[in-house]
């Protein structure tokens, strides 16, 4: 079976983006063939250079006025991977990638999410409220922020002398772990159900 293409959407350093490209590069079930940023100046532009993935920048308009949508059409796109992107994806995307389009966000949902909750907001929330474990969360999009289905959750424990920076390197250190193992069962699932549609 042919493999699905991935679009990852970043809009900063990217680390996620570049372990989610590497993964699949040794997969047979998808590879990522976009990475799409709303942001010229961001590092995963760079990234994605170095790993010769094309790379499209885009800015508010086009998201909002069908540009990127067709963009995914026209790249024959099958999964959208949101990977640290901080702008809200437009509901035509939402709805035509239904089922097919996952975040990843730096804490255990409900909490400490929402819209202007995102990287080091988000770690730095966790620490003033004392919380014994933070984690991270892998959900399906929906209309909005951060309240799609949960797909994945993995917490890690906060010991006494956990600062803001160390409680992001610990989320950090699962997203890697985690996210590109997620994006492969959720799309094998896919595959499975399309192929018994058949
Ligand atoms: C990641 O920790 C991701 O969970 C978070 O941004 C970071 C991006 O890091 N996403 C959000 O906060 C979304 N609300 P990266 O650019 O190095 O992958």
């Amino acid at each position: 079976m042919d493999k699905i293409k991935i679009a990852v959407f970043a809009s900063g350093n990217g680390s996620n983006a570049e372990n989610i490209c590497k993964y699949f590069a040794a997969s047979g079930t998808a590879e990522v063939s976009l990475i799409l940023c709303n942001n010229p100046g961001a590092y995963v532009l760079h990234r994605a250079e170095n790993l010769n993935v094309p790379a499209v920048v885009f800015d508010g308009k086009q998201l909002e006025d069908g540009t990127v949508l067709s963009l995914l059409r026209d790249n024959g796109i099958g999964f959208v991977v949101l990977a640290g992107f901080l702008r809200k994806i437009p509901d035509a995307i939402v709805y035509e990638y239904e089922n097919r389009i996952v975040n990843i966000h730096p804490s255990l949902l409900p909490k400490y999410g929402g819209k202007g909750m995102y990287g080091d907001k988000v770690h730095e929330a966790v620490f003033a409220a004392k919380e014994k474990q933070s984690g991270i969360t892998i959900h399906y999009l929906n209309e909005r922020y951060d309240e799609g289905s949960i797909i994945f959750q993995k917490t890690c424990d906060i010991v006494e002398n956990d600062t803001p920076a160390t409680i992001a390197a610990k989320v950090h250190a699962l997203e890697y772990e985690c996210y590109p193992q997620v994006i492969d069962a959720v799309i094998s699932r896919l595959k499975d159900n399309n192929a018994r549609n058949k």
